[in-house]
């Protein structure tokens, strides 16, 4: 697939047909995605593919509540209003456990560069050295007709992800990634986003939206 096509037309795949999805197309999209830069090269991601129903199971249960609460944080917000998107959302959660493929990233702690810990605010280049990573197996999936959906609220419930997975003390988990067939009927027809010209500006902050 073209690599503008592919950037531009990745949803988050809310939706799944039960198909399972063979080994080597997973582990070729791996293969492509383990390319990807991090910090001094350490390399620190790890994967659990997760395809054993009572595991994928046990990680839509441990996903469940803390999706709830922030359902419940959002619609309160919102003066009881649910959008479409969250329709969306919760019914892909209360479902997350019959997509046919769970990947687990993890990093380990130790390997990941982080330039920005001492400036008072939560630090963000540390995921830096594992999202790029991510964003390559969306592209990947893209790539191989596969839809997924990046996922980090199961990250709540680490340590009973750790336990269940026998992932070792260092690693931290980085987000799930639910992968399987779309089912294209319900497959978002455009993705939503900001213009560059809104998010992009020439030499300074203030100096007006880089064009081209
Ligand atoms: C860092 C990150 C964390 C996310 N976590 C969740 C999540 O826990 N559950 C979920 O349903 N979607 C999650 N999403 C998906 C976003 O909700 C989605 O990308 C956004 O609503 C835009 O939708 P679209 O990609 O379909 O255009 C996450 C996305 C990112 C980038």
């Amino acid at each position: 697939m073209e690599l503008y096509a592919a950037m531009t037309t990745t949803p988050t795949t809310r939706f799944y047909r039960p198909d399972p999805v063979p080994s080597e197309v997973l582990h070729r999209i791996l293969d492509a995605a383990r390319h990807a830069p991090s910090g001094g090269n350490r390399q620190g991601w790890r994967v659990v593919v997760v395809t054993d129903a009572a595991l994928r199971r046990k990680l839509r249960d441990l996903y469940l509540p803390p999706w709830r609460e922030y359902v419940e944080r959002l619609v309160a917000r919102a003066g009881g209003r649910r959008s479409r998107s969250l329709e969306r959302s919760d019914e892909f959660a209360e479902h997350l456990h019959d997509v046919p493929v769970h990947l687990v990233v993890c990093v380990d702690v130790g390997a990941l560069t982080i330039t920005d810990d001492e400036l008072g605010r939560p630090s963000i280049v540390g995921g830096a050295s594992i999202y790029p990573f991510v964003q390559n197996i969306l592209l990947g999936c893209r790539n191989e007709g596969l839809g997924a959906a990046i996922t980090t609220m199961l990250c709540r419930r680490e340590p009973e992800v750790k336990d269940l997975l026998a992932i070792p003390p260092e690693y931290a988990m980085a987000c799930l990634l639910a992968v399987g067939y779309a089912d294209e009927d319900r497959r978002p027809s455009k993705i939503s986003r900001r213009d560059v010209s809104e998010i992009a500006f020439r030499d300074t902050f203030d100096g007006g939206p880089f064009e081209a």
